[in-house]
């Protein structure tokens, strides 16, 4: 299991230190919330900001664009180079060429489910994805409540996955703490993104730890 912390619950007056604490605590990638105020009622950083993380920090980036029309931004973020780039399924009218575009740069393509949105919709895009983020809570905020309902779609998905003999990771999103990623690891979950509940504890270790069944 890889584990994701969020920066959006880190303390802001000390993103450095926060960096180099949760990559010293065995973090394996940065998960960046990039909101627009349209598809999520909230407002995060954008590329300037992400330009500067991403120069003090040795964690591969895993930018996740919660945007209104992606494709129309998403070549901003090419020279971060991250190792992955999300969008929402919901906001993209053409998610495949967007898909195309992304891995043509060089970059993991990553296409994100709302909580309602059902896993069949992404029968005809698996080939062109590198990850399926599926977010247990609606997007927009950090240390909102997990919605149960992402461990029947995790299960749904990894069997979709090995059907196709598709080589694309599960990541799930929001909500995730130490007492519901077992479930998400024996639903077939490879990557979890983790917020407040890794932020918000006194030991970053001993929480990503716990996330990653090593204690
Ligand atoms: C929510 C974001 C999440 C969020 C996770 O829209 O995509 O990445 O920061 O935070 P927690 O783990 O607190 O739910
Ligand atoms: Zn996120």
């Amino acid at each position: 299991m890889y584990v994701a912390p969020s920066l959006l619950s880190a303390n802001f007056l000390n993103l450095e230190q926060e960096i180099t604490a949760i990559s010293e605590a065995g973090a394996d990638l940065l998960h960046i919330d990039v909101m627009d105020g349209h598809f999520v009622p909230n407002l995060t950083f954008g590329p300037c900001v992400i330009k500067d993380l991403k120069n003090i920090s040795k964690l591969p980036l895993d930018v996740h664009l919660m945007v209104n029309e992606p494709s129309k931004i998403a070549r901003l973020f090419l020279p971060l180079k991250p190792k992955f780039l999300s969008f929402h399924i919901e906001g993209e009218a053409h998610p495949i060429r967007l898909c195309e575009f992304l891995r043509k740069e060089g970059i993991n393509a990553g296409i994100v489910l709302n909580p309602h949105t059902p896993i069949s919709s992404l029968v005809h895009l698996l080939e062109f994805v590198d990850l399926v983020l599926l977010m247990s809570v609606n997007p927009g905020f950090s240390g909102q409540s997990f919605l149960p309902l992402v461990i029947d779609k995790v299960k749904e998905l990894r069997q979709l996955i090995d059907k196709k003999n598709a080589k694309v990771f599960i990541e799930v999103d929001g909500g995730i703490n130490g007492l519901n990623a077992s479930s998400l690891n024996e639903a077939g979950a490879d990557i979890l993104v983790a917020g407040s509940y890794i932020f918000g504890s006194k030991d970053y270790k001993s929480a990503i730890s716990s996330l990653k069944f090593e204690l």
